[in-house]
């Protein structure tokens, strides 16, 4: 018998947020609405008025594109309307959206509402990510968002690809959900996903390898030797989607461009690092675990190193022996 994911949501909330009284489960459907109507305008890209530029510049100094705009607009929208919901953070909003200004609203939800924009007009694979915060008492906007990654309360992505899938933790394991067209619901087809102990690609810019820490070159140089191959999509979700399945490591490390890294630590580096932990992975920022970071900014960025514990382990100590010159 099928499981959806509403059912599964309410059986996850029984399980952990005896207290929620719905309002866990109303948040997520929420997103998972929202998704079904990026999916819908994503499946008539080329048809529908979806594609290109929609000539604005956003808050990361990069031009939106039509679809950033829409989805946002639709995480925006169907979240707002969830009783459950303080604040909304978007990777394309300045500042954090109020919807609840009373104390009721217990949640914070934090999102990219698509990730691999550059891919859109290609009709490759995009994705949405998310990220469930609860909402300190009596806190108000950038101060109530700014927690490390170990406070979620939960994740997910979904990853508008050859199917669509929606994956999500709650803290109790990975679970993975595959949109049905003929009843327009997300069923439930991966149960408790692991992440292989080891894998055998890597996942990497490498036109950025000049630019690249030593410790980056010296790890990369040693996984080419042991006949790694290498795959990189360029849309973070789908790449982290096939690292969760296949194992091996996705890195973004510190470029001349972007010092600091590119990705975003409270609307992608953390979902995807709380989903790869529950899956048995790791995600580190180089000397740190990613959900240690105590955040300072809302859209900060940081160096992301993302996968199986073997790789990611290898890496770290590579990384902290070239930090202490003893490499
Ligand atoms: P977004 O479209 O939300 O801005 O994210 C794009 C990110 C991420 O999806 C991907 O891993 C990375 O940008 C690719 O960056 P490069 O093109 O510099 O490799
Ligand atoms: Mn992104
Ligand atoms: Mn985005």
């Amino acid at each position: 018998m099928l499981v959806t994911v509403q059912q599964h949501i309410l059986q996850q909330q029984e399980d952990q947020f005896p207290a929620a009284r719905g309002n866990f489960s109303s948040l997520l459907s929420g997103m998972t609405l929202a998704t079904k109507m990026i999916q819908a305008k994503i499946r008539r890209a080329g048809l529908a008025d979806i594609l290109g530029s929609a000539g604005v510049t956003n808050v990361q100094g990069e031009t939106q594109q039509k679809l950033d705009v829409y989805a946002n607009q639709a995480v925006l929208h169907c979240l707002g309307a969830r009783e459950s919901v303080a604040f909304l953070v978007s990777e394309e909003n300045e500042q954090p959206v109020t919807i609840d200004r009373s104390e009721g609203g217990k949640y914070i939800v934090v999102f990219d509402p698509l990730d691999g924009s550059s891919n859109i007009d290609v009709n490759v694979s995009v994705g949405t990510i998310f990220s469930i915060l609860r909402r300190p008492d009596g806190a108000h906007g950038v101060a109530a968002v700014l927690q490390p990654g170990w406070k979620q309360v939960a994740a997910g992505y979904v990853v508008y690809g050859s199917s669509t899938i929606f994956v999500y933790t709650a803290g109790k394991g990975v679970y993975g959900f595959t949109l049905e067209p003929e009843i327009g619901a997300f069923v439930l087809s991966f149960a408790d996903m692991k992440m292989p102990a080891q894998g055998n690609t890597y996942s990497v810019n490498e036109a950025n390898a000049d630019s690249f820490p030593e410790s980056y070159r010296t790890y990369l140089g040693r996984l080419r030797s042991r006949g790694y191959g290498s795959r990189y999509i360029g849309s973070l979700v789908a790449d982290f989607h096939r690292t969760l399945l296949k194992g091996g490591v996705f890195l973004y490390p510190p470029t001349k461009k972007n010092p600091h890294g590119k990705l975003r630590l409270l609307y992608e580096a953390n979902p995807l690092a709380f989903i790869a932990e529950q899956a048995g992975g790791q995600a580190i920022s180089g000397d740190a675990r990613i959900m240690d970071i105590e955040p300072k900014a809302i859209h900060e960025r940081t160096p992301l190193i993302i996968g199986s514990r073997s790789e990611v382990a290898e890496f770290h100590q590579i990384d902290t022996r070239d930090a202490t010159g003893r490499i």
